[in-house]
């Protein structure tokens, strides 16, 4: 009887620890579980916040709670955002073509009040052109857009983020990044940089709680292509090619939560990108060209 309740006891004791590891474990892996980036009354800045994909994204940032810094040209606009905007929005006009703008955003990027839990580098110019009529403001416009003022935003944004020991630089790069393209040379080779960029500082920062992240999404319905007059290029490509500027955006929302250093929004941009991941680079090269010359010779 005795040696019952001997074993018993032993039983109840090991249990008791088996249930005290457990739970020390389980407070282990919270703790050493990253912070959400995207948290209620937290900030944000997105550039580009005035229409298309960024636009989107400040609205989708800000239903969840978080105060938003919207960056772009359009002032009208960006108030109107600010106006119907759950949370709090700072609204800074800037263009990003312009080193003293760039500059401005950059002081923003490193506020010690308000600090930034999330950079958005999504402000972006595009055009489909014969490299020989791009005009030399048309190139570096579109290369200070695309290119530095990414580089510049997150140059100024990451210090205080490791400091912190937690944020998130997403870049809305673009397959377009992913193969060479004829008549879209320079934009094409903006978001291969953006893209190897973000996939070099996701591993150089990934041990200091900071994200960084490239989106590389295919066509989307947005402003992009008429602002430079070239709608017309794009208007032939079949309606599954296409995707709207609001599910791009759901897609980065859902890449942040995931922490995904790269991602394809949609089936067939993924199944493209795969392809191009194995396809011989001439042959990608020749494709390209005929698609881009046929896109021409049908204009
Ligand atoms: N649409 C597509 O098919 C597609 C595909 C792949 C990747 N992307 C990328 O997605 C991003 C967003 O483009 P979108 O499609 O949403 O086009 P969009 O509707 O034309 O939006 C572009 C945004 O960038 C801003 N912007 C342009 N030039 C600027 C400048 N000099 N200074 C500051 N802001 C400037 C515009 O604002 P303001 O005019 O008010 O300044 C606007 O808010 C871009 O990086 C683009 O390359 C788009």
């Amino acid at each position: 009887m005795a040696d019952e309740s001997f074993k018993e006891k032993v039983a109840d004791l090991a249990s008791g620890a088996k249930d005290r590891v457990a739970g020390l474990k389980r407070d282990q892996r919270e703790s050493e579980a990253p912070q959400p980036i995207i948290s209620r009354d937290r900030w944000a800045l997105v550039t580009g916040a005035s229409s298309g994909i960024g636009l989107c994204l400040a609205q989708r940032l800000a239903e969840r709670g978080m105060n938003i810094v919207a960056v772009a040209r359009n002032e009208d606009r960006l108030e109107d955002f600010a106006f119907h905007s759950p949370s709090n929005t700072e609204v800074l006009i800037a263009d990003l073509s312009k080193a003293s703008d760039r500059k401005a955003v950059a002081t923003r990027c490193k506020a010690k009040d308000n600090p930034l839990d999330l950079l958005i580098n999504n402000a972006g110019i595009w055009q489909f052109a014969s490299f020989g009529e791009m005009t030399h403001k048309d190139m570096r416009q579109m290369m200070d857009v695309n290119m530095t003022a990414v580089v510049e935003l997150s140059r100024a944004a990451v210090p205080g983020m490791v400091k912190r020991g937690h944020g998130g630089i997403v870049n809305i790069s673009s397959i377009a990044g992913f193969l060479p393209l004829p008549y879209e040379a320079v934009y094409g080779g903006t978001k291969a940089f953006v893209t190897s960029f973000s996939q070099g500082l996701y591993e150089e920062l990934k041990d200091t709680g900071v994200l960084v992240s490239a989106i590389a999404p295919g066509l989307v319905r947005t402003e992009l292509h008429a602002r430079t007059g070239g709608q017309e290029h794009v208007q032939g490509m079949p309606d599954r090619a296409w995707m709207s500027a609001d599910a791009v955006a759901e897609i980065v929302l859902r890449a942040i939560d995931k922490r995904d250093p790269l991602r394809v929004p949609g089936g067939m941009n993924k199944t493209l990108s795969a392809l191009l991941d194995v396809a011989p680079t001439p042959m990608v090269r020749w494709t390209a060209a005929k698609v881009n010359r046929q896109r021409i010779a049908d204009d």
